[in-house]
């Protein structure tokens, strides 16, 4: 059928360019009514009961600890301070590297960016110093954890389009919102990466690496500074991705017990068994999570499933479907950023349940570093 002129979209470039401009306007409006004119996001405290959970002592000894002071709740800062002062804060042994977690699935949507703010987070709040890289293009992750409208408020040089091309040195880290986890940050100029890392000039192996070597000869400089370097990865298997699981040593999986999404798992693990064929290279460690589980009894039998076919591979906690944590990610938060005024028992079981997990997952990493 022949396209009459009566049908065809008028200037649909104009066209989707006010879509997207009216999109941003949207978020932009969305992010000033959560967050109030001035933007500030005041950071997260913990009450006194909570503060000496957190520190493993108890509450008068804590109320000993910070006697004199009318100190009822505690920032993270001042429980890195109480740490130094107890001598227990996290240390990673000598001449151990920091961890790089890549966490994927190429299927949208399944609680990869949840994941990853959610365990940077508890990570956070262990004392373990974190690097949030964001390399998906939509960007939810710098949203939440950067505290700005990606596409509009982020220019080339806030994003590491150069690092990755050009300069390995030029990594625009900034500081999140939350103590002890920074970002890097993304935003819709890191999808031309897709294309340009396959250009034959920038594929140097001399001096930069190949395309798919970039972010792990990144990653080498910044495993120092860091405990957990942790790669939100979007939803395919593209350079950028690639990049990411060549770099990782750690690679998380989050899967809804769903028939699509396992079976969209199924397609994930070809692709990861060749390309790991191809590579001749480990993982130390990796996990699928089972995510989003709504308790009904066909995600019950989806969830035995998965144990049967992947065993300890899955992990033995599992993160519920939740309306706190979709409520925080609907604010561009999350559960260890926002309690509930009065705390409500839907917040309590969804934290317990991102607790159990995240905890498991360091557990296990703490095993590869040797600590106990
Ligand atoms: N445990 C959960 N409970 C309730 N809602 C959830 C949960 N996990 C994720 N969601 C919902 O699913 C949405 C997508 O989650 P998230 O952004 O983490 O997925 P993603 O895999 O990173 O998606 P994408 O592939 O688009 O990057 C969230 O905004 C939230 O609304
Ligand atoms: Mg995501």
């Amino acid at each position: 059928m022949s396209k009459s002129k009566k049908n065809t979209l008028k200037n649909t470039a104009e066209m989707f360019k006010s879509f997207a401009q009216v999109g941003i306007d949207e978020l932009t409006e969305t992010r000033q009514r959560i967050l109030g004119a001035n933007l500030f996001r005041m950071p997260r405290t913990w009450r006194l009961k909570e503060a000496a959970e957190i520190l493993a002592i108890t509450e008068d000894e804590l109320r000993e600890i910070v006697a004199g002071s009318a100190t009822k709740s505690f920032s993270l800062d001042q429980l890195n301070a109480i740490r130094d002062h107890l001598g227990t804060g996290f240390k990673r042994p000598r001449k151990s590297r920091a961890h790089v977690v890549a966490i994927q699935n190429f299927k949208g949507g399944v609680g990869k960016s949840i994941t990853t703010v959610n365990l940077a987070q508890y990570a956070a709040i262990k004392g373990l110093k974190i690097l949030v890289w964001d390399l998906d293009p939509q960007a939810s992750t710098t949203l939440n954890l950067g505290n700005l409208v990606p596409d509009s408020e982020l220019s080339l040089e806030d994003v590491p389009v150069n690092a990755i091309l050009n300069d390995p040195s030029d990594l625009p880290i900034r500081r999140s919102y939350f103590p002890g986890v920074d970002l890097m940050p993304s935003n819709g100029m890191m999808q031309e990466l897709e294309q340009d890392l396959l250009l034959p000039e920038v594929n140097n192996e001399k001096s930069l690496g190949n395309w798919a070597t970039r972010l792990r000869n990144i990653t080498e400089t910044l495993r120092d500074d860091y405990d957990l370097i942790i790669f939100d990865c979007p939803p395919n298997m593209g350079c950028l991705t690639t990049n990411a699981i060549i770099a990782a040593n750690v690679l998380l999986s989050p899967v809804p017990p769903r028939s699509l999404d396992r079976a969209s798992f199924t397609m994930l693990c070809l692709s990861l068994g060749s390309l790991f064929e191809t590579l001749g290279s480990n993982l130390d460690m990796f996990k699928i999570i089972p995510t989003q589980h709504d308790g009904k009894p066909e995600s019950q039998i989806q969830e035995i499933r998965m144990r049967e076919m992947y065993g300890a591979f899955v992990t033995e906690n599992a993160v519920m479907s939740s309306s706190a944590i979709e409520t925080a990610s609907k604010n561009f938060s999350s559960i260890y950023e926002r309690a509930p005024r009065g705390r409500k028992p839907t917040y309590d079981r969804a934290l317990l349940a991102c607790n159990a997990v995240n905890e498991e997952l360091l557990q296990e990493m703490f095993k590869l570093w040797g600590v106990k």
